[in-house]
């Protein structure tokens, strides 16, 4: 404290310069960071507390992003690259029956186990008669995206039919 006389060990002012701070004290590295989204910013040895509501901000907003940018994708034929004027939500509104937790499962249509990516593919390829996306395209990446948004909540139950 200020004007405190004779405030001995060196220990006290460091106390007393974290609490001016406003530093909370660290709970120690198994700290959840999505339970203390008032993480301030201090690096106190555990990597997630120098994280702040900003920068989960900046998370959301760009995921929100990656999210709407498979939305516009799957109602859009163009984007698609489809041939005869059909888009995803012609059959899947709001990506509804697309059970992307159902993943890895085998596939009839494809004869043999497949991931989510490889059925966008090939409703891309047989309804909407487009060409098939490269599983790295920024496309398909957005697509899958989307869908999973759309199954948030919902357990993963691969393999399931
Ligand atoms: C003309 C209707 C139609 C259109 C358009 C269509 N689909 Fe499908 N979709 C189907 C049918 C039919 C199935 C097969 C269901 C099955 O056998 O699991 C299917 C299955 C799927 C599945 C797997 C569902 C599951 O339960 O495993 C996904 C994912 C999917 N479609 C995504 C898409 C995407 C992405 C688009 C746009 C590129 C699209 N679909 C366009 C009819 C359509």
């Amino acid at each position: 404290m200020p004007g405190q006389i004779g405030a001995p060990a060196a220990a006290s002012s460091v106390t007393e310069k974290s609490n001016a701070s406003g530093a909370q004290p660290s709970t120690g590295p198994s700290e959840n960071p999505k339970e203390s989204p008032g993480a301030t910013g201090t690096q106190q040895g555990d990597t997630y507390a120098s994280f702040t509501n900003r920068d989960y901000m900046i998370w959301k907003v760009q995921t929100d992003k990656f999210v709407a940018q498979g939305k516009q994708i799957f109602h859009d034929t163009k984007l698609l690259g489809g041939t005869i004027g059909v888009s995803c939500d012609m059959c899947h509104p709001d990506a509804s029956n697309t059970h992307p937790e159902t993943y890895p499962k085998y596939q009839v249509q494809l004869q043999r186990v497949a991931l989510l990516r490889d059925m966008i593919d090939w409703c891309i390829e047989n309804p909407v008669k487009g060409k098939a996306l490269d599983p790295n395209d920024p496309k398909l990446r957005a697509l899958e995206a989307y869908i999973l948004a759309q199954r948030k909540g919902i357990a993963l139950n691969y393999g399931k039919h």
